[in-house]
């Protein structure tokens, strides 16, 4: 386990306006058991977030409606010199259209970044400021955010809410944690994203790492370049200097790995797939000054326990929500449950019902529950997966067979030893257990060596303490869904393969961005 983690019961959370937007109306109505804390309680101070945006507004669904056919900015590096590179498809995964182009930077125009690149001189205070009117920018631009990311990942309406939202808290909380720290940057970070939240993600590693006044280098994944490019656009239109910060898509294995090792950078902070954290690490250390920070948010296999005590209608929507909401492609979602059971009958058909109710198709709709998976070789990966387990499916539903759909899908295994790898999709693995095994399953899960969210349902409180205990995850979840951590209340972040910390939208979270002070060891 890493030491820099914080860990955090989550209970109760989720704010009353997300009750309203969430299309698995994710919210559960338990009471906290005792001995728990409210994460309220935990940071206190006034509360940054984002309103977002009621999708049953009028105002809100004319505004969508006006962005349906707004014309996408054309996706390049935005850098100091002028940039080169060759242009690539970018393609809508509910479609399979092409809806745009990136330019992808060629080595001069990396080459050229890194040398043009300054870290930020702006007193914090200022900095802070600019932070918080990118927020402002974003929440003013939320049409044609949500139409890029609709077209672009494949995002739902209520996703694309949350994302927005997301990124706007990361860039107010950052803010508010960073004006009044006067420690100085490291220099040249290098920010690379994946896909999965390529607006939020994407901007809160850009944003902690400006607050501590670094000069940032930010490749975001290859598959969503233009929401990225309408990002940063918005960012130097709100005051960052150009020279400050600069995008350039492009390819991991060459635009990603020339980042993390030239010597002039000293930070890298990435979030994405295991391997490839890993992959950074080798090269960094191979390359780049010892001691150079990588902060890496990776992978996870998650599980949740549900034990017969549970509110079985509570648990089977937490389940569903946590499976497959995003269409399981996010890092927090749940992979593996484990059912008690003389419960487990019931609640497996209650699971079967409730996966029945959900809309697979056009992320556009506001009817839609779940969107398109990233790309065709997503798809295929997911659904060679399945047909490999077909004599285990004990439920799937309809999805359109256009454009890149998985449908959601329930298999039985016998624990989460079952699983080879993270499946990033809609696709929920079933246990059963005895009580009896009950410290079996958790030192079962421990076992595989990731670490990023668990969640529990049950109405014993010792069970409760006892396995938030002995589990070593970042984030646990207690009756409620395992999904949508909230910045500022519920850092988000694993410990073994599932990340190095610190948790992104937490108060340690700037520290390593920040150089190290003269005589104090390393957080
Ligand atoms: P990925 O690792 O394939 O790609 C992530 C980023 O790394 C992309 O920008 C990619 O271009 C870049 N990259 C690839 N090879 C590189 C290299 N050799 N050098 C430098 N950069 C390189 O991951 P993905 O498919 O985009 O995202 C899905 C994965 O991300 C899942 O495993 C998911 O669990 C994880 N994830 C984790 C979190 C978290 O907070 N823990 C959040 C979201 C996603
Ligand atoms: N922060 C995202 C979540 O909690 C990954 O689902």
């Amino acid at each position: 386990a890493n030491s820099s983690f914080v860990h955090q019961i989550v209970d109760e959370s989720v704010r009353p306006e997300d009750i309203a937007k969430d299309p698995f109306e994710a919210l559960t109505t338990a009471k906290a058991p005792s001995g728990l804390v409210h994460p309220s309680q935990i940071f206190g101070g006034e509360r940054v977030n984002s309103k977002g945006w009621d999708l049953t507004d009028d105002g809100v669904l004319a505004e969508i409606d006006a962005a349906r056919n707004v014309s996408l900015p054309k996706a390049r590096p935005l850098t100091v010199s002028e940039p080169s590179g060759t242009a690539q498809p970018v393609t809508n995964p509910a479609t399979g259209e092409k809806i745009g182009e990136v330019i992808e930077a060629d080595k001069a125009t990396v080459e050229a970044a890194l040398s043009d690149a300054r870290t930020w001189s702006a007193p914090a205070t200022e900095r802070a400021d600019v932070l918080r009117r990118v927020a402002d920018l974003y929440e003013a631009n939320y049409g044609v955010l949500f139409a890029i990311l609709a077209q672009e990942a494949g995002k739902s309406l209520p996703d694309a809410v949350g994302e927005v939202r997301e990124a706007v808290d990361f860039l107010r909380y950052y803010a508010q944690e960073g004006e009044n720290d006067t420690r100085a940057p490291r220099g040249i970070f290098t920010a690379i994203s994946p896909w999965n939240f390529p607006l939020a993600i994407f901007t809160g590693q850009i944003s902690a790492a400006l607050m501590a006044g670094n000069a940032v280098l930010a490749k975001p994944a290859e598959q969503t370049p233009i929401v990225a490019t309408k990002a940063v656009e918005l960012m130097h239109e709100a005051g960052v200097p150009r020279e400050v910060l600069q995008l350039l898509p492009g390819r991991g294995p060459t635009v990603g790995a020339a980042l993390t090792s030239d010597p002039r950078v000293k930070g890298v902070v990435f979030t994405g797939s295991t391997d490839t954290a890993q992959r950074i690490n080798r090269t960094m250390a191979e390359h780049l000054d010892p001691g150079t920070p990588l902060i890496a948010e990776t992978g996870g296999l998650n599980a949740m326990i549900v034990d017969s005590t549970a509110l079985s209608e509570q648990a089977v929507r937490d389940v569903v929500a946590s499976a497959f909401q995003s269409a399981g492609q996010r890092c927090s979602a749940l992979r593996c449950l484990y059912l008690q059971e003389d419960s487990a009958p019931q609640v497996i058909e209650m699971i079967k019902g409730a996966m029945d109710q959900l809309t697979v198709g056009n992320p556009w709709a506001l009817s839609t529950d779940v969107g398109p998976v990233i790309d065709r070789e997503a798809r295929d990966e997911i659904a060679g997966y399945v047909a490999q387990k077909a004599n285990s499916i004990l439920h799937r539903i309809e999805a359109p067979t256009e454009g890149t759909f998985v449908a959601p899908t329930l298999l039985k295994v016998n624990g989460i030893n079952d699983l080879e790898r993270e499946i990033f999709g809609p696709v929920l693995h079933v246990a059963t257990f005895k009580a009896r095994d009950l410290d079996k399953i958790v030192t079962e899960i421990n076992a595989r060596g990731f670490g990023l969210t668990f969640g529990l349902h049950t109405r014993i409180d010792e069970r409760v303490q006892s396995i938030s205990d002995a589990i070593h995850v970042g984030n646990i979840y207690v009756n409620r869904n395992q999904i949508g951590a909230v910045v500022g209340s519920q850092p988000f972040g694993g410990e073994g393969l599932s990340g190095t910390g610190p948790k992104a939208g937490g108060p340690l979270y700037l520290n390593r961005f920040f150089a190290p002070e003269p005589g104090l060891a390393e957080a």
